[in-house]
């Protein structure tokens, strides 16, 4: 198996599980934040920035390396770790929901999805056995089912349907999938927020044995109380030794009542694209350094942060660098906010192994300004 979970402690306050995830380039600490490298870069930061500030497993998408530079080149580099210098482990999507989000004029047939390319507007088709061949070309640690992501709201007719056939595309990637000994193909229990469906689609995925499965269909618009109340029903059908991923979600706040609801694995495009317009995660709430009220204020973006950022620069110079569109403020505000939140996930773990991730949420929370009215 490509891909093994170990629990190491379950909170006894909240429930939220300690773990490891074993892959092919070492482990990961789990509950864990994925940053995301689209484009087999995460924005701005090179590997060795990465490794520094604690990212353990990075993220890439199927569906845009497809497209540039083609999965031939990076298999010809020897995949993505070699083609991108990053030794530890890759998690890549598998295109459903970027085809879903990004393109327009698509046309779901049981066969795959027909799409035009959201750059040159070129007609493009993928199916379940693309999804495969493009992933274990590639060459990630944990790879993606190619899945449907309905909107929201969706009705439940539309649901059930978009269920059942993410579930027989389901058994058409574990089919197509020639690499099961060193990648890890990962299932995506959809239902929106249904729970029958959401029941549905975790019994045919579970009957079908991958070694990990995510939950998707998240963070699609819906309030915060909606995802939290998926969570509450679809994560107990899940089995408990195996990695659970919630897609895209990445907000402090949901980091934090994900990991209690038992999630593993999060990621989120949030910290790195709101660092490039200037908008920074701190122990506070959220800090615009764009705002004229930095303009003479010399102290670190986050005064609680010890990241290379708020150890060497002010917020004034940073505000500067960012108004002046200078490559090294987002830099500068990318390594902080990706730190953030790599040191929230820290202080999420430590407090699962103390049994007081409960205390901690509502410290944090506090400090955050997620209770003021
Ligand atoms: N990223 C965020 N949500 C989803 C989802 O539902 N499916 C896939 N494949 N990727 C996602
Ligand atoms: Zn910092």
């Amino acid at each position: 198996m490509a891909i093994t979970y170990e629990l190491i402690h379950t909170c006894k306050q909240t429930g939220a599980r300690l773990g490891k995830v074993h892959t092919p380039h070492g482990s990961f600490e789990t509950p864990m934040f994925m940053p995301v490298g689209t484009l087999a870069t995460v924005k701005t930061m090179s590997p060795e920035e990465l490794e520094r500030m604690g990212a353990q497993i990075i993220l890439s998408n199927t569906y845009h390396l497809w497209l540039r530079p083609g999965e031939d080149i990076v298999k010809e580099a020897g995949g993505l770790h070699k083609f991108m210098n990053w030794n530890g482990s890759i998690l890549t999507d598998s295109g459903g929901f970027q085809v879903f989000s990004l393109s327009d004029l698509r046309q779901i047939e049981e066969e795959g999805v027909h799409f035009r390319n959201h750059i040159s507007g070129e007609k493009l088709f993928l199916s379940p056995e693309k999804a495969m061949r493009i992933q274990n070309d590639l060459g990630p640690d944990i790879m993606m089912a190619f899945d449907e992501c309905p909107p929201y709201p969706a009705e439940h007719k539309y649901m059930k349907d978009s269920v059942e056939r993410t579930s027989r595309w389901a058994e058409r990637c574990l089919e197509a999938h020639q690499r099961p000994n060193d990648q890890g193909l990962f299932g995506i229990v959809q239902g929106g927020e249904y729970e029958d469906l959401r029941r549905q689609s975790a019994q045919d995925l579970t009957s079908m044995d991958f070694p990990g499965y995510a939950i998707g269909g998240l963070s699609v618009g819906e309030p915060k109380d909606v995802m939290n109340r998926v969570l509450d029903f679809t994560t107990p059908l899940l089995p408990s030794e195996k990695p659970r991923y919630l897609m895209g979600v990445g907000s402090p706040d949901s980091l934090i009542d994900g990991s209690i609801r038992g999630i593993d694995m999060f990621d989120c495009v949030l910290p790195t694209r709101i660092a490039r317009n200037g908008t920074l995660m701190t122990s506070n709430g959220r800090l615009v350094v764009r705002n004229a009220k930095f303009a003479r204020d010399f102290r670190p973006i986050d005064e609680n942060c010890d990241c290379h950022t708020c150890r060497n620069y002010s917020r004034a110079y940073i505000r500067h660098l960012v108004k002046a569109n200078e490559t090294f403020g987002f830099r500068l505000t990318t390594y902080h906010n990706l730190y953030f939140l790599l040191n929230l996930m820290r202080q999420v773990r430590e407090a699962i192994r103390e049994d007081r991730l409960g205390d901690f949420r509502e410290e944090f929370f506090e400090q955050y300004g997620f209770n003021k009215p």
